[in-house]
């Protein structure tokens, strides 16, 4: 039966242009998966658009000397097209400045209003007397209070990820004059999240089959207890706030970027001429809502604007938030201010959207942050794009087309093996659809590139260069079989690979309407003239990518006038009982001595007061054994004991790395066997 699906991609900000961050995060994945769900021939929606408002455009727009409403017609406009360039098949792409979402957002305020479900109170802000204006979000600049980080914004700090408030900074600024604010007081809308917070807690509970790293950012956000958050903001740019008392106040951007994807279905309804459809896809209960994501959204798609469509009461919730995280580059984080980035514009002037598309769906960061690197890229390419499949493709094709004139020979009296390589497009396609129905893309994608693996082995496995002579119909048959796997492929691989699949459906005569439930169903008759076609994927040079790496290390150079500290991403919450389950004690080294075959270990005894322990500490590259004998340091006392090249090691001693990667002491004054907490 057919699924009604409806796929958002996080609306992007129009403030700047797509990199492979953003195609890797929510863009890709949702395209693979609507791609995937049409070929099942599922009722399917990807929507999606551009984010217009909130003071991320505001402040584009003021570094340019230019209006908000040029920044954003230039980037909506520019992002639309390059989408389209690399084949994200959009259904509607809109834009949150448009008078449908200026309207339904407005709509969807008042619905809460009018049911008294926000609270207004008086908050106290951040004001810039000489800008003469509130200073919300991104318009107060401070010291991150969670790890220090010098250049953190008022509602978050980039390096920790910490969601932050203004007035959680330590010495903030405006990020307009770079005066120090003032405090003033100033009313707000507030979501009563708290009080959601059990059927938020209830809902989420029952989502089973969420990703680990969606339900953890959850249960984090609902354990550390919901907080009132503010919906509104002092602003000019936006949704004005539809009260009469409510004058130079707009909608908070996360308030109606999140309904941008119900106005934008709204414009697609009505682009059809049935202005009606869209309440089929966000009103029948019977409708998956899939939200395509990076993890820094999932706060705002898991837990606030769930609670709206909760409180609003009319709309189906999301089914799933297939978050994925971060993908680094070359193996440093990605700075578009740093020019660390590659740019998806950049990248279409010089290779083709397919390539891209199957090498970062192969590296997607599903479960934890993955690295695009030029060289991978080009290994893919060559090793897999075109020596396993385009290779296969080739033997099979270029062979028919010289032995038998391009004439799909007859299956007759088909071995065991023919029968098996058949019997394995319907094996892999049966893993391929699991893989994309559970948001599985990377293994996806390799067990479809499986087929052509099994393909190439099972060409080589029947010899049809000797059988040809030897055996005619055994050649015939091994050839059929390759074409009909060569079929499955051009469909299987659809969703990656757009462009090359329909020219290869072209070269064996199909038609592009093949659903993916036909894929096992040999779908190239015998007689059928196939052509072998010229090569599906080139290979690539190392110069080539060389040149893109160096153009990369040239423009952070460039970019390297206000050099950033990188500081160590926080490690998840932990729990007040969980640290002081560890005994830290306070202990002085009585001698240590190098350990033999080990470059980096010294054997250490520590005196406890009550004890002395051995311990081997990892210090051996910074320190010499005698410079350490006598220092006060800090020991984990009640680590489980591990054994390392032989000895036991009964304890830790705490280490602190500085940024060239040198190790420190952490030392105290405190007598041996003191606690330390
Ligand atoms: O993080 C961002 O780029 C936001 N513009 C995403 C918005 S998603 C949605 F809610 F519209
Ligand atoms: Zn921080």
């Amino acid at each position: 039966m057919s699924r009604r699906i409806l796929v958002t991609s996080a609306l992007p900000y129009a403030n700047g242009p797509i990199h492979l961050g953003h195609l890797a995060g929510a863009y890709l994945p949702a395209d693979l998966y609507t791609r995937f769900q049409r070929l099942k021939g599922n009722d399917i929606i990807h929507i999606c658009g551009s984010d217009e408002h909130g003071v991320p455009i505001t402040i584009a727009a003021e570094k340019e000397g230019i209006t908000p409403q040029e920044v954003v017609d230039r980037y909506h406009t520019a992002n639309k097209k390059v989408f389209d360039r690399f084949g994200i098949s959009f259904d509607y792409y809109g834009r949150t400045s448009s008078e449908t979402h200026k309207k339904t957002s407005q709509d969807f305020f008042l619905n809460l209003h009018e049911k008294g479900l926000f609270r207004k109170k008086s908050q106290e802000q951040f004001y810039d007397e000489e800008a003469n204006m509130f200073l919300p979000d991104r318009y107060v600049k401070g010291t991150c209070p969670k790890c220090g980080y010098a250049e953190a914004y008022g509602d978050q700090c980039e390096k920790c990820g910490s969601s932050l408030s203004p007035t959680d900074l330590i010495d903030p600024v405006s990020a307009l004059t770079g005066n120090k604010p003032v405090v003033k007081s100033t009313d707000h809308w507030f979501i009563p999240l708290g009080e959601l917070q059990g059927d938020l807690q209830k809902w989420i509970d029952t989502r089973k089959d969420w990703k680990s790293n969606v339900v953890g950012q959850c249960k984090s956000w609902l354990d550390g207890g919901l907080a009132d958050r503010a919906v509104t903001r002092d602003l000019t740019w936006g949704v004005p706030v539809p009260l009469p008392d409510a004058d130079g106040k707009v909608l908070y951007v996360w308030f109606d970027a999140p309904i941008g994807y119900i106005s934008a279905t709204k414009e697609w309804a009505a682009e059809k001429g049935e202005p009606e459809l869209w309440k089929e896809y966000w009103q029948d209960e019977e409708t998956s809502l899939v939200h395509f994501i990076g993890k820094d959204n999932i706060v705002f798609h898991c837990i606030m604007f769930p609670a709206m469509l909760m409180q609003h009461g009319d709309y189906v919730l999301p089914e799933n938030v297939p978050a994925n995280e971060f993908l680094n580059l070359e193996g440093k984080k990605l700075s578009t201010s740093r020019g660390w980035a590659v740019w998806l514009d950049e990248y279409m002037e010089e290779f083709d959207s397919d390539l891209l598309r199957y090498v970062l769906g192969t590296t997607l960061p599903e479960t934890k942050d993955s690295d695009f690197s030029w060289k991978d890229f080009q290994n893919r390419v060559n090793g897999e794009l075109a020596d396993i499949l385009g290779n296969f493709v080739f033997r099979a094709l270029s062979f028919t087309e010289r032995f038998f004139d391009g004439a799909v020979p007859t299956l007759s009296n088909p071995s065991e093996k023919d029968i098996e390589a058949l019997e394995q497009i319907e094996i892999q396609k049966k893993k391929v659809e699991e893989a994309y129905n559970s948001y599985h893309f990377r293994e996806a994608i390799n067990e479809t590139m499986n087929l052509a693996r099994a393909g190439n082995r099972y060409f080589t496995e029947t010899e049809p260069w000797k059988t040809r002579k030897e055996n005619p119909e055994a050649c015939g048959n091994t050839l059929y079989v390759c074409t009909q796997i060569t079929a499955a492929l051009s469909v299987m691989f659809q969703p990656v690979l757009p462009a090359a699949m329909s020219k290869l459906r072209n070269q064996l005569g199909l038609p592009d309407t093949i659903s993916w439930d036909e894929v096992n169903k040999s779908l190239v008759p015998a007689d059928t003239v196939v052509s072998q076609g010229s090569i599906l994927f080139e290979k690539i040079e190392d110069d080539v990518v060389d040149k893109q790496v160096k153009k990369l290390e040239e423009r952070a150079a460039q970019n390297a006038g206000t050099p950033e500290k990188e500081y160590e991403p926080l490690k998840k919450e932990t729990t007040f009982d969980q640290f002081i389950s560890l005994d830290l004690r306070a202990g002085k080294i009585v001698s240590a001595e190098k350990i033999k075959k080990s470059k980096k270990l010294i054997k250490i005894s520590v005196d406890l007061g009550f004890e002395t322990r051995t311990i081997l500490s990892g210090i051996a590259e910074f320190f010499r054994p005698d410079e350490v004998v006598g220092k006060s340091v800090v020991v984990v006392a009640n680590l489980a004991p591990k054994k390392m090249m032989g000895i036991e090691s009964n304890g830790m001693i705490l280490m602190g790395e500085d940024s060239e990667g040198k190790l420190h002491f952490v030392e105290t004054d405190a007598e041996p066997g003191s606690t330390v907490n």
